[in-house]
């Protein structure tokens, strides 16, 4: 059988806009091409994305609000927006989306309508700030302590919960920002439901790589919450989501509340809230970071995940084998657990002088510091410092 090669020039390049790919950067070793290797933080939009974005503005008008033709239109390009990630994601039609700025703020909001539910929150010791610190506000945390790599093994995920019987939520990571390891979601959804409690995965740095797949909520294996951010997938335009249980956001008072999320209020200062997702959605909401997520799935779907990934993995094992070869350089993360991300340094040098010099001198773009994640950070360096 003939091996597919999916080439750059031909397949990928064209995905976006050629005046983001051709920047010119002054070395010291003359002009070249930028090299962005930093997308775990954020990512450049699809060409298809700009060009919806752009028509979309043609006929931008205010969504839930008013009764004219721009109105009309843009309500339904955001709803419809919602109801391509509902598809996208797997969510049953028992689940809201809702709309966020990014993956914090979807976070923030779960932690927020958590806090006021008794138990605790058990989270991992790699995750990103942003799975982490909202939940140390106004919920009780327990830590679940991950192997020396950050990979997890289920029984001890288990253990936790026999030995806490008052988890009320396990959240997780669905890949490491910092090695891109993946830990088995659906199982540990199949552990916390056992336990009567839920789970919350931060998909920031897995949907643009692998379908998630949220499961019908019969499934012992569903994830319950959701949380990702556009930026991360193509569509920087200022949108995230936080899909969830509509039974729990409908019983909630909503997070935020204001003008346009039909919380109406009686002359004696009474509120009478209504069960919709536009409750959990106050303000005039980021339609163009809806519209522009939802045209990124569509962008990724015509893909296919199967070819991301092959594509992905042929790049970033090329790049650690490459790696592996130049004297004094250590790599943090074994191949067998290589996902989209190199955790690297240089013996001797510190990490921000190594990505100063190859931006300076190579046009490279990389990133050096802890990716907030300070206590895997502390991990990985103990495990191949010894
Ligand atoms: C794993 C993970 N979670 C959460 C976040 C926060 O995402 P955002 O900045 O889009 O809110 C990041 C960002 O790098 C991340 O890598």
């Amino acid at each position: 059988m003939q091996r597919q090669t999916i080439k750059w020039e031909e397949e990928i390049k064209p995905l976006f806009p050629e005046e983001s790919l051709e920047i010119l950067v002054e070395t010291t070793r003359g002009t070249v091409r930028d090299v962005n290797l930093d997308n775990a933080a954020t990512t450049i939009p699809f060409s298809a994305v700009n060009h919806t974005v752009f028509e979309f503005l043609k006929t931008y008008g205010s969504v839930h609000r008013g009764s004219g033709q721009r109105s009309v239109v843009s309500t339904q390009s955001y709803e419809q927006a919602r109801d391509r990630i509902q598809q996208f994601t797997g969510a049953s039609l028992d689940s809201y989306v809702v709309f966020t700025k990014n993956t914090t703020e979807a976070i923030n909001h779960a932690a927020q309508l958590w806090s006021r539910i008794p138990g605790k929150v058990l989270v991992s010791d790699i995750e990103h700030s942003s799975n982490l610190l909202p939940w140390l506000a106004g919920n009780e945390v327990v830590q679940y302590r991950t192997n020396p790599n950050g990979t997890l093994n289920v029984e001890d995920v288990e253990e936790m919960f026999r030995t806490n019987d008052d988890i009320k939520l396990l959240a997780i990571t669905g890949s490491s920002n910092v090695t891109g390891y993946k830990p088995p979601i659906h199982d540990l959804a199949e552990i916390a439901h056992k336990s009567g409690a839920k789970i919350l995965v931060d998909a920031c740095q897995l949907i643009q790589h692998q379908k998630v797949d949220i499961l019908p909520t019969d499934d012992p294996r569903h994830l319950d919450f959701v949380a990702f951010s556009g930026h991360k997938m193509y569509a920087p335009f200022g949108g995230g989501v936080l899909v969830g249980p509509k039974e729990f956001f409908d019983r909630a008072v909503p997070y935020q509340i204001g003008g346009g999320n039909l919380t109406y209020i009686s002359r004696d200062l009474q509120l009478k809230r209504f069960p919709t997702v536009q409750a959990h959605d106050p303000g005039t909401p980021n339609a163009v970071g809806a519209i522009s997520i939802a045209k990124a799935i569509e962008v990724l779907e015509s893909i296919g995940y199967d070819r991301i990934h092959k594509y992905e993995s042929g790049l970033v094992r090329t790049a650690i084998r490459g790696l592996k070869q130049i004297d004094g350089v250590e790599v943090y993360v074994s191949e067998s657990e290589l996902g989209s991300v190199i955790p690297f340094d240089i013996a001797g040098m510190d990490s921000r002088l190594t990505a100063e010099i190859l931006r300076d001198d190579y046009g490279i773009g990389v990133r050096a510091g802890s990716f907030c994640t300070y206590e895997f950070m502390r991990k990985i360096k103990e495990l191949v410092l010894k």
